[in-house]
């Protein structure tokens, strides 16, 4: 049976991921921040007894990362989806205010950056040993179209971008170095989905997005490690 890791899981595009892998039959684990207060992830848990286990997990505290790895010491994951991520505390639109040329806010930006680039990399530094336990070996770094320095036509949202592209480039680092592992790494660009961060004038819904991203993940294989790919499987240019 399928063991999904996903963090970020109380609410937006992890919570649906927890959803979907449950209802599918998969084993999943379900970090947040704060498990008492996310009624939404412990309803679908409910709803599936004995499919979720919910972990308390703050991405950018080290010492979290370090107690939760031990915690999952011998548990083997087929997939990991380093979902938790931030635009910042302002959504979209209006956060792109804070993220110019003019009016760049340095706090906000030194936060996106270890939410988005630092903590992936340090839960797969901490997991690597469950994900090559695991069958499918598989790790989805959840980045974004924004990421995308051929397509990026706008300027803007410079704070966001820079993490995700950052985040890219460790997907693709670690597909090199895991190959030899039988580790699938791959960026995913989950289309612009309206959750808190999107806004509610994104064209997916959560239900399509993550349907999307399940069928790509599903079908992925080390011939694709180090690919960044959007929810219909297309290629995404760097
Ligand atoms: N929505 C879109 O249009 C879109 C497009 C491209 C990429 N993405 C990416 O998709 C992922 C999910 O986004 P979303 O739209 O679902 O956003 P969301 O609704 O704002 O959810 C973000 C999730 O990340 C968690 N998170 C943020 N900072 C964290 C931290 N320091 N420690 C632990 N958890 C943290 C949040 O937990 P709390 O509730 O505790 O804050 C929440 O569970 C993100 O990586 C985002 O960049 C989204």
């Amino acid at each position: 049976m399928t063991t999904v890791l996903i963090t970020g899981a109380n609410r937006g595009i992890g919570l649906e991921h927890v959803r979907q892998y449950a209802a599918s039959g998969a084993q999943v684990i379900a970090t947040c921040r704060d498990p008492a207060s996310a009624a939404e992830l412990a309803a679908i848990a409910d709803a599936h007894p004995g499919k979720v286990r919910i972990e308390a997990l703050s991405v950018n505290d080290a010492g979290s990362v370090a107690a939760f790895a031990q915690r999952l010491e011998g548990v083997a994951i087929d997939v990991l989806i380093n979902n938790a991520g931030t635009y910042g505390p302002i959504p979209l639109p209006e956060g792109m205010a804070h993220q110019t040329l003019a009016g760049m806010d340095y706090d906000i930006w030194a936060d996106i950056l270890a939410t988005n680039v630092v903590s992936p990399f340090r839960i797969t530094a901490a997991l690597i040993d469950n994900i090559k336990a695991g069958e499918t070996k598989t790790i989805v770094m959840m980045s974004s179209g924004l990421a995308s320095i051929g397509t990026n036509v706008y300027g803007g949202s410079h704070a966001y971008r820079s993490s995700k592209a950052a985040l890219n480039m460790l997907a693709k680092g670690l597909a090199v170095e895991l190959k030899a592992d039988g580790v699938t790494v791959i960026a995913m660009a989950p289309g612009w989905t309206r959750t808190a961060l999107g806004g509610p004038d994104a064209p997916y819904s959560v239900e399509e997005s993550v349907e999307g991203q399940q069928k790509v993940i599903a079908g992925l294989s080390l011939a694709d490690t180090g690919k960044f790919l959007d929810l219909a499987g297309a290629e995404v240019a760097w």
